[in-house]
């Protein structure tokens, strides 16, 4: 008989980034990151997503001339910066085994030109990370999560140019030796395959400084020298530690023919192959054949050096971590209706229900993506984002989120589901344990904690942390290693 339990070791936790929760946007020698001239979009995801792509010269000049972070909701976050010691012991008391978090750039190498960390930096992680040996989680480090330095996005166009695989090196190398006691688990680059999404917020480049037509090129030229960089810090970690493991971040990004007409089951087909582009990279350590065709029938030229093809094939990553929050359909009828995920716009599935930002919540969508990926790839892997944004309101002094337990648990028994079939599954970090700033709208309200952060969108609050119902449930679910999922609530 399948036993309820997870696999013995099974690694439990939340995941958070620098630039959405930390603040302290210009404390101890900080620097300007991309995140931190990031405006506040409430309405982003349903009414305007090319607001993702919009960003101006004029944009970033204007936020660098504005001191306050009223209009920046990234600069505060939610005060990480000062509050790490209690939020840590807050993750602690849920039982967490391991904490994803990001290392800011601009915090160690404020203009990312540096030849030397700023010491001020290198002490706020380590001050972290010995936390969080204390408590007795482990952290999984991103090191690059949408908050490059706006130095390097501003004067080079950020990783269009190939001088940032050195800066990006050379921060990582101080990542890597000076939190070599307490950090085993790396990640490189934050959902790698955004960067055709959002290219500022993933890889600095301000498309209207492309030349005319241009910009498609200097995204898969971005890319690939983001590829090339995430395999030599693989080699550094590997050289550093032997026990170093080095994993890729996707956006899984599900997505199923809304008919069983033909067209629109190559369609998505095609779209599926796109998103697995960057973890065949990664993980295959080559360019795949089609996508190589589909590049050079667009004329696209990805200028390579000699050795890069090398690189990439000798240096894969360990394990695959990915993103999973919703799906969506495709088709090849204009007419199809659509609706907003993750920074996408996708064919709307009438089989499912969507969130309060139009996301469609596809439980089974996580079972499917866990067999097909580990099928592919056949290597561990590791759910580093999953959650629900939603408005929560306090009732008698207390938030009662039944929508976000059951978005949970429906989840947690697909991944089970997909365990017993065979798939090595090692661990799960939901997005987020507490509330935080928003990436794609810089919301406060749209809220993924277990732990209430009482802000609002406007930074107003006393930043008080309060325990949702959702924080005694999952606290069991880790404690029972998900046998609790199988009691009745
Ligand atoms: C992921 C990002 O794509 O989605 C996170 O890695 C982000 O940084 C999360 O917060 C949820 O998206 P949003 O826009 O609701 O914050």
């Amino acid at each position: 008989m399948t036993k309820h339990t997870f696999p013995e070791n099974f690694l439990w936790g939340g995941a958070i980034a620098a630039n959405q929760v930390e603040g302290g946007w210009n404390l101890d020698g900080k620097g300007l990151s991309v995140a931190d001239v990031a405006s506040y979009k409430p309405n982003v995801d349903n009414k305007d997503y090319s607001a993702h792509l919009s960003i101006t010269n004029e944009h970033v000049k204007e936020a660098i001339l504005d001191l306050s972070d009223q209009d920046y909701p990234k600069r505060r976050g939610i005060d990480f910066y000062h509050h790490y010691k209690a939020d840590l012991a807050l993750f602690a008391e849920m039982g967490f085994k391991v904490l994803r978090l990001s290392i800011a750039w601009t915090r160690l190498f404020p203009t990312g030109e540096e030849m030397q960390a700023n010491e001020k930096g290198v002490t706020f992680y380590r001050n972290v990370f010995k936390e969080m040996k204390k408590l007795g989680i482990k952290p999984i480090v991103t090191l690059s999560h949408y908050e490059m330095p706006l130095h390097l996005s501003t004067t080079y166009n950020g990783w269009v140019n190939r001088k940032v695989i050195a800066d990006f090196v050379r921060f990582a190398t101080v990542c890597i030796d000076e939190f070599d006691d307490y950090v085993d688990y790396w990640l490189t680059f934050n959902e790698i395959d955004s960067i055709h999404r959002h290219p500022f917020t993933t890889a600095g480049i301000i498309t209207e400084n492309s030349k005319e037509n241009e910009a498609v090129q200097d995204i898969y030229q971005a890319l690939h020298h983001q590829f090339v960089a995430s395999a030599l810090v693989t080699k550094l970690a590997h050289e550093k530690n032997a026990k170093n493991k080095v994993g890729c971040m996707l956006t899984k990004l599900m997505t199923y023919p809304l008919t069983c007409d033909p067209l629109d089951v190559e369609l998505t087909l095609k779209k599926n192959l796109e998103n697995n582009f960057y973890t065949d990279v990664q993980v295959r350590g080559e360019y795949p054949k089609m996508i190589e065709k589909s590049l050079a029938d667009r004329a696209i030229k990805i200028e390579m050096l000699p050795e890069d093809r090398k690189i990439l094939k000798e240096n894969t990553v360990d394990f695959l971590s990915f993103s999973y929050y919703m799906s969506m359909a495709e088709s090849g009828s204009p007419d199809a209706e659509r609706t907003p995920g993750n920074t996408v716009l996708g064919v709307k599935n009438p089989y499912l229900e969507s969130t309060e930002w139009g996301w469609q919540i596809d439980p089974k969508g996580l079972k499917i993506a866990l067999i097909d990926l580990y099928d592919r790839y056949q290597i561990p892997l590791m759910i580093v984002e999953n959650g629900m944004g939603a408005v929560d309101q306090f009732v008698d002094g207390q938030i009662h989120d039944p929508y976000r337990i059951t978005y949970f648990k429906q989840h947690f028994m697909q991944m089970k589901a997909a365990i017993d079939e065979g798939v090595d599954l090692i661990g799960y970090t939901s997005w987020a344990p507490i509330d935080l700033v928003s990436a794609g709208t810089s919301q406060m309200s749209k809220r993924y904690g277990f732990i209430y952060v009482d802000a609002d969108d406007q930074g107003v609050g006393t930043y008080k942390r309060s325990k949702k119902d959702s924080f005694y449930w999952y606290k069991a679910v880790i404690e029972s290693n998900g046998e609790s999922l199988f009691k009745a609530i």
